[in-house]
């Protein structure tokens, strides 16, 4: 599924990556941990193909390599194939909870009346049936963050990746989002790729990658 070779990426002098090896597997919870400014911010956008890695690395998805297809045909992959969530929800406040999930369907071509059924159904099995016509203002962090994985579902994604996404949520709502990724990989086989300070989610992860100084200290697949 997604395959990351030989990933370097320097800001100006500034060396992030030193060479990242990654294989993400299908149908399972990867948590990236490890100290703030690693680096895993910077993997997880070249991984999702919101940034470019340095030359010479590359990005595969489906054993296709992506990071060297135009910006064109890169948009349009990118919203079919791969989810995101964010530490804020990253709504658009002018629009309902609705109007937001079913946003990457519509962006990618869908009709209107098709989506908005779709996202309604989304926020229905995340517990926000009754919340579609709201404004995010109207809402929680918590309920915004789970309609956030719902935008992030809603066109199918192979892959979602999320970078701290209960980062700036109290710990009640964060242990909801939590259940929810893995109810999501159990019910619907999701591939989700967490970046998060939580250790008891990395506790709970199929897969542990730690990384520390831009590169990737270890890669521990736990049992169940
Ligand atoms: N656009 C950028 N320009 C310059 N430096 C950056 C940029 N993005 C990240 N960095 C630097 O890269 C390092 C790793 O950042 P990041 O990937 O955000 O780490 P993490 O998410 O692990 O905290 C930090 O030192 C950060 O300052
Ligand atoms: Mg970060």
């Amino acid at each position: 599924m997604l395959k990351a070779r030989d990933i370097h990426k320097t800001f100006g002098k500034v060396h992030v990556l030193k060479g990242i090896d990654l294989e993400i597997q299908p149908g399972r919870i990867t948590a990236i941990v490890g100290p703030s400014g690693a680096g895993k911010t910077t993997l997880l956008q070249i991984l999702g193909t919101l940034a470019a890695p340095d030359k010479g690395g590359a990005v595969y998805f489906n054993n296709v390599e992506v990071s060297c297809m135009p910006d064109k045909r890169l948009s349009a992959f990118r919203n079919k194939n791969i989810g995101f969530v964010f530490q804020f929800h990253q709504l658009l406040p002018e629009f309902t909870l609705q109007e937001n999930v079913a946003m990457p369907a519509l962006l990618g071509g869908m009709q209107r009346k098709e989506a908005m059924k779709k996202a309604a159904d989304l926020l229905g099995k995340l517990g926000l049936e009754d919340r579609g016509t709201h404004y995010p203002s109207q809402l929680s962090g918590g309920e915004c963050q789970r309609a956030a994985v719902a935008r992030a579902l809603i066109n199918n994604p192979g892959i979602i990746l999320a970078d701290e996404p209960s980062g700036s949520l109290d710990s009640e709502n964060r242990e909801e989002l939590h259940k929810l990724f893995f109810t999501l990989r159990d019910t619907m086989g999701a591939t989700f790729v967490i970046v998060t300070h939580d250790e008891s989610l990395a506790e709970k992860a199929d897969i542990v990658v730690r990384m520390a100084d831009g590169k990737i200290r270890s890669v521990t697949t736990q049992k169940p």
